[in-house]
């Protein structure tokens, strides 16, 4: 809490900054972010003001107390690191929704990290920032780019209807070349059509206006199923996909088979587009504590360190992609459709001297009946 009587005022305008305990006080108290250190039974040590703000609890109320009761929303158990092995432990990088003390709930973004010593974890501590503002931005512009595509979807329409009357020659005979034009534009428009569509998925299903038939399903004959149709594509490049399953028994998940299935192929897709010619594509499926993880890995480039933030988010393509065919909606659609089944999506890269992407998608087991 910052200092406020005038004997404590005068204390703290004397600050020794070579001392480390008062320039830590002196940085948690004027953070502007907000602040939640844990000790090992996850009780919270330090709540900075900022956290006060965004929360409502003040720093009396709330230390002491186990993170988990009070602050809903941010990651408060231990275990959560604990399940990860130890190079994925250090940050916990994410957005969620945190509840104030009113009941209300705030979407912020968070990073946690554990705080590890001699490898045994002694606690935790987690930043977050109130980004209500940006989601309100976000949420307008979405709505703004929704309806403009729903308005094109009617000109394509009449486009198509045309174009493919055109080509059935009821308004007179084609030459080859017309016909060859023809049907280069139609495949255009159906892209096109594509687009917007799966453009509208997203804004739908993150509206909850899609729901999902989910049903209890074996990941692997999922997968199985999928392969076959986008083998051709990946024989056109002499590229072999493999799938192995880690274990004899892996659990079932719930899934929107039709829905998944989306998710499956829009990152075989992309793994085929980005892969280098006779290269092989590795589809692994294990079980984790309580997911299910499939990861998908390539050899293509990989993603630059600058593009990972971003590369999740609707229509955004990173620079080296100028000459793949795409518009950068099929990773939109695989984050909105896994988080809509309550599952995670990540990208990492390959560690050197190898190179490539690779996707993993954690989906919760069903649990234990
Ligand atoms: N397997 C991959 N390897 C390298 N880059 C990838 C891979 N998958 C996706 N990307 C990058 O992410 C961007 C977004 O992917 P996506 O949303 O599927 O769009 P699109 O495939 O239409 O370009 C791509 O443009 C590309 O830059
Ligand atoms: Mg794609």
């Amino acid at each position: 809490m910052p200092s406020n009587t005038p004997e404590k005022c005068k204390k703290s305008l004397n600050i020794d900054l070579a001392n480390k305990d008062e320039l830590f006080d002196l940085i948690v108290n004027n953070f502007p972010i907000g602040l939640v250190i844990l000790d090992e039974d996850e009780r919270i040590l330090e709540f900075n003001p900022t956290a006060e703000q965004i929360t409502g609890f003040t720093r009396e109320e709330i230390q002491g107390q186990k993170c988990h009761e009070v602050l809903v929303g941010i990651p408060c158990r231990l275990s959560e690191f604990k399940d990860l092995p130890p190079k994925d432990r250090v940050l916990i990088h994410s957005e969620g929704t945190i509840h104030h003390k009113d009941g209300h709930e705030i979407p912020v973004r968070y990073t946690a990290a554990p705080l590890i010593t001699c490898n045994k974890i002694k606690g935790a501590i987690a930043v977050f920032r109130d980004v209500s503002k940006e989601k309100q931005l976000e949420q307008h512009r979405r709505v703004l780019i929704s309806m403009f595509a729903h308005d094109l979807k009617g000109p394509l329409a009449v486009a198509g209807g045309l174009l493919n009357r055109l080509k059935s020659e009821k308004a007179g005979p084609l030459n080859d070349k017309q016909r060859s034009y023809l049907d280069a534009v139609l495949k255009e428009v159906g892209r096109v059509d594509k687009y917007i569509r799966s453009f509208l998925d997203i804004v739908r299903m993150e509206a909850g206006q899609i729901t999902l038939s989910k049903e209890p399903c074996d990941l692997k004959t999922l997968i199985h199923d999928i392969l076959s149709s986008v083998q051709i594509k990946a024989s056109q490049k002499d590229i072999r996909i493999r799938l192995e399953v880690s274990s004899k028994h892996i659990p079932l998940v719930e899934l929107d088979k039709t829905q998944f299935q989306r998710v499956i192929l829009n990152l075989l897709d992309n793994a085929i587009k980005y892969s280098p010619e006779s290269s092989t594509i590795n589809i692994n499926i294990k079980e984790t504590g309580h997911n299910v993880v499939l990861t998908i890995e390539d050899s293509g480039p990989g993603i630059m360190e600058e593009d990972l933030p971003y590369i999740f988010d609707p229509f955004y393509r990173a620079n080296y992609s100028g000459d793949v065919e795409g518009c950068g909606i099929g990773l939109a659609v695989v984050k909105t459709i896994v988080e809509a089944h309550g599952g995670k999506v990540w990208v990492q890269n390959k560690k050197p001297p190898e190179h490539g992407a690779v996707f993993s998608i954690s989906i919760p087991k069903i649990a234990a009946r």
